[in-house]
């Protein structure tokens, strides 16, 4: 059973309905499912990620790693200082959330001394981007100076880039396979009601990318244009550095599997997850996952190298979470327990350990990025690239 929602969060999924269905009937009574995702997620003052809902932590709808325990952000921090130091640069964060990994990874380089000029934040979400501020000036007064919030990429950037949990939550466009061929997905109303259309594909670019795959009739999956744009246009602004994306998804090889034939898109409300991405617009998140291959050949394309490509767990481990973990003494029960049971939510294969995945594209020359030491897989997603799955 769904908890239900207050009366004022109903009335204002209704305004995102109302929103949803203007643009349907301005288009002439059909847009695509990415210009609906768009919308219900980022539509100024009506979305999910711009509008007042909690999201983030048990009174939300999800959980992100960040939330879970400083030792996340600040393992991070350890695995990306020695670039940081090489290339005299920055970070920039992708959408920073609640401002979480923000506060601990300035916490962990100061304690390094690899203490950075600027901590740049790219965020589209006006009402995110003021909780972040309120929670970087309340947890690290003295660094708070540090921050800068932009409201666009810049033209240049030396550093490293972080996004967690970003590019699953950048619009997709739904494609559907049938006997002749595939057919993007749309969103039209049927009375009151939002309804599903297939029709075929125009966008060039959208239709090249799924004539690539080749899938069986049927088959409906997510093709996110919106993270081959972004990584373009990260590898335009970064002169030298790193980009770290990380996120849940997989190879293409494993994206585009046989029993992956209903796709990934899932919404999340109250820390359930929904297949039915029409439920309570402007109150659930809708995500899809990652195909990295395609994020890798967006990366190498735009003239990045791929660095490294692997698990959470292997990067967290590789980069000392475990070390940082033992500071806190197993004695001290009340303070290494929930630090524990994080730890191991974060790592664990059955949890978010193997589902999410790193990936380092870099520009320049770099010192040994220690997060990947030990299981690397970039082959795989050279591998599909070779193979033209992407
Ligand atoms: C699922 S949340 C993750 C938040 C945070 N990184 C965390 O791990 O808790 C997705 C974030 O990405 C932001 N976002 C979406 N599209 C973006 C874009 N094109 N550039 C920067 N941030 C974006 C959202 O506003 C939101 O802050």
């Amino acid at each position: 059973m769904l908890p239900a929602p207050t009366p004022d969060a109903l009335e204002h999924s209704q305004h995102v309905v109302e929103h949803l269905r203007a643009m349907i009937e301005n288009a002439g009574g059909w847009i695509s499912f990415a210009a609906f995702m768009e919308a219900a997620l980022y539509a100024p003052g009506l979305g999910y990620y711009a509008a007042g809902a909690m999201k983030f932590g048990a009174a939300g709808d999800f959980v992100t790693a960040p939330e879970m325990t400083p030792l996340f952000g600040r393992t991070l921090a350890r695995a990306i200082a020695p670039v940081l130091t090489e290339t005299g640069g920055d970070v920039l964060e992708l959408g920073a959330g609640s401002g979480r990994l923000a506060v601990d990874m300035l916490g962990e380089l100061a304690q390094l001394d690899a203490l950075l000029a600027r901590y740049c934040i790219l965020e589209v979400s006006a009402e995110l981007r003021k909780r972040q501020q309120e929670t970087i000036l309340r947890a690290l007064p003295q660094l708070a100076g540090r921050v800068q919030w932009l409201d666009a990429l810049p033209t240049h950037f030396n550093g490293v880039i972080l996004g967690n949990e970003v590019l699953d939550a950048l619009p997709v466009d739904l494609v559907q396979w049938t006997a002749s061929g595939p057919q993007v997905r749309g969103v039209v109303l049927d009375g009151e009601q939002f309804a599903w259309q297939d029709r075929p594909i125009t966008d060039p670019v959208l239709r090249a990318r799924a004539d690539a795959l080749d899938l069986a009739p049927g088959y409906l999956t997510e093709i996110s244009l919106a993270a081959d744009a972004l990584i373009t246009s990260l590898a335009h602004t970064l002169d030298h550095g790193l980009i770290l994306m990380i996120d849940y998804g997989f190879s293409a090889s494993e994206y585009y599997h046989p029993q992956r034939h209903m796709g990934t898109l899932r919404a999340h409300y109250r820390h359930h997850a929904l297949d039915d991405p029409f439920y309570l617009p402007g109150l659930c998140d809708l995500t899809a996952h990652v195909d990295f291959s395609t994020v890798a050949r967006a990366g190498m394309d735009a003239g990045l190298d791929l660095a490294g490509y692997t698990s959470q767990a292997n990067l967290l481990l590789n980069a000392g979470l475990t070390e940082l973990l033992m500071q806190t003494p197993p004695s001290d029960a009340a303070a290494f327990l929930p630090q524990s049971n994080a730890v191991q939510r974060l790592v664990s294969p059955a949890e978010m350990g193997d589902l999410f995945k790193v990936i380092a594209l870099t520009k320049g020359k770099l010192p040994q990025l220690t997060g990947f030491a030990r299981g690397d897989r970039r082959h795989t997603l050279q591998g599909d690239r070779d193979r033209r799955l992407v």
